[in-house]
């Protein structure tokens, strides 16, 4: 037997964790009734383009973290009788198929939160699912365009180099206050596919632009160590009296444990306010073979017909 067959192999992450307890307080009054994650992002809840990434990623066991008001996220999920039998009998094969693509997509397990004590608690709600396993984090605010292959990347880094892995992307100093931020050092490691890996050295929560260590943000992809539960225990509430994942993070990276960046080179659409929500719909709509073609045409029409900046509109 060789040496390399008798060492442990890695053990891959095979679950996901996905945090939908927040209450969407950006799109109100549209999330008083109904869940943010599940707001049409073109023709389907922003929250499937997420557990579909998981799902594409070979991580087919999913938890979400939920509260109170989301009880349609797991209607969604589910299997629903009635609507299928309806479509059958209507021979509505197109329909159908959508429907059981939502159900089919992943086992999806859920947790409840019970208090809203911030990303850092939502986390650890999954410690039992996750067992002493590596496991992934994907929040809903960021849908990574299916042609790119972050979070595989990120899965990769960590199997092969064990740790942490968290997804950058540089956002400017100017948008830094609204996102977790690190400080890098070049990584020892070679860049995967276009995305550069970096040991991430320092983190703060949202930081004002003065004191942030550099513009680098975290995006809404990590893929976790199962040491990250017991440092989350004794996690003091941090930015906005919330238990941070970031300071988690921090505490992991001042015991020299290793937290490796991946800064991603590929496409985003950010759905997290409204006016990124709208450029994501119309981004992805365009691009889509069914409603691309007429909604392009539409679009130049449109632009060309719009005032110029500052011009009042006739
Ligand atoms: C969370 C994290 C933050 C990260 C962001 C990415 O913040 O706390 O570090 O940069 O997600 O979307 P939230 O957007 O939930 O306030």
């Amino acid at each position: 037997m060789s040496s390399s067959a008798s060492r442990p192999a890695p053990r891959p992450a095979r679950k996901a964790v996905i945090p939908v307890a927040g209450m969407g307080t950006r799109f109100l009054p549209a999330t008083k009734a109904v869940p943010k994650e599940l707001l049409p992002v073109v023709d389907r809840p922003a929250l499937e383009y997420i557990v579909e990434e998981a799902a594409r990623a070979g991580l087919p066991e999913v938890l979400m973290v939920t509260g109170r008001g989301k009880a349609a996220i797991e209607d969604y999920f589910d299997r629903n009788p009635e609507l299928e039998t309806a479509l059958e009998k209507k021979g509505d094969a197109g329909r159908l198929a959508a429907v059981h693509a939502s159900t089919n997509l992943a086992q999806v397990h859920f947790v409840r939160q019970g208090e809203a004590k911030g990303l850092g608690h939502a986390v650890l709600q999954a410690a039992a699912f996750v067992g002493n396993e590596p496991f992934a984090v994907l929040l809903g605010d960021d849908i990574i365009d299916a042609r790119d292959h972050l979070l595989e990347h990120m899965l990769a880094v960590q199997a092969e180099h064990g740790g942490c892995v968290i997804a950058l992307l540089d956002v400017g100093m100017e948008n830094i206050d609204k996102y977790g931020a690190v400080a890098v050092e070049p990584g020892a490691h070679p860049a995967v596919d276009g995305d550069e890996v970096v040991t991430v050295t320092g983190l703060v929560e949202k930081p004002p632009a003065d004191e942030a260590p550099s513009s680098l943000a975290i995006i809404g992809r990590y893929v976790l160590a199962p040491e990250i539960f017991e440092v989350l225990r004794e996690t003091a509430p941090g930015r906005g009296g919330e238990i941070q994942l970031t300071d988690a993070l921090a505490t992991l990276v001042a015991r020299g444990e290793p937290v490796h960046g991946v800064i991603f080179s590929g496409r985003r659409y950010d759905t997290g306010d409204r006016l990124d929500y709208l450029k994501a719909v119309i981004q992805l709509a365009s691009e889509r073979d069914d409603l691309g073609p007429p909604l392009r045409a539409w679009l130049q029409e449109f632009v060309a017909g719009l005032p110029a900046e500052g011009a009042s509109p006739s």
